[in-house]
């Protein structure tokens, strides 16, 4: 299994993926990975050559200082589950890597969500699916799978990453699991 923390170490691998014909899915976690997390990444195995699944904590879909810094923290186990299980690839990156430009520059080009992300889940929770969309827009750019594993768990996530995705045309089919 390779580790990446840096975009130079995760093109190093993908760029070999390309080369040699390869496509891969993608899974995006926040880990603390339990088997609802695993079962995508098996999804993603049936379905696909290589399976890339990052760990990422992301700030910016946190509408509470607190819950940010409360979040569970557990990159090394994360890292042995997804080997034992077969992944080829984890991305761990750090802030930085993820939001170039800062967390507090404000998301102005965000695509037009229609609503979806202030009704249910965002009435209760203001910038939590802006903060969603940014960070999956980032890692798909980073990560350029051919396809995209979310849980229909998050029913309202999944109808706004489909939504930004068809706004924004991103070059990635959306696969659900249940
Ligand atoms: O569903 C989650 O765990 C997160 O919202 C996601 C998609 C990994 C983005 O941080």
């Amino acid at each position: 299994m390779h580790l990446a923390t840096t975009q130079a170490e995760l093109d190093a691998v993908l760029d070999g993926w390309r080369a040699r014909g390869l496509a891969w899915g993608f899974v995006p976690t926040m880990g603390a990975l339990h088997d609802g997390h695993l079962s995508l990444v098996r999804a993603a195995q049936e379905a696909c050559e290589r399976v890339v699944v990052s760990v990422f904590v992301n700030p910016t879909q946190f509408d509470r200082a607190e819950d940010l810094a409360r979040y569970p923290r557990q990159p090394e186990a994360d890292a042995a589950l997804l080997e034992a299980q077969g992944v080829d690839l984890v991305f761990l990156p750090d802030v930085a890597t993820v939001y170039p430009g800062g967390v507090d520059a404000p998301p102005a080009d965000l695509p037009d969500l229609g609503g979806l992300d202030t009704r249910y889940e965002g009435a209760a929770r203001p910038g939590h699916f802006a903060g969603v969309v940014r960070v999956v827009r980032r890692l798909v750019r980073l990560v350029r799978p051919a396809r995209l594993f979310l849980g229909e768990k998050d029913a309202q996530q999944v109808a706004i990453l489909r939504r930004a995705a068809a706004e924004e045309a991103w070059p990635v089919e959306i696969a659900t699991v249940p």
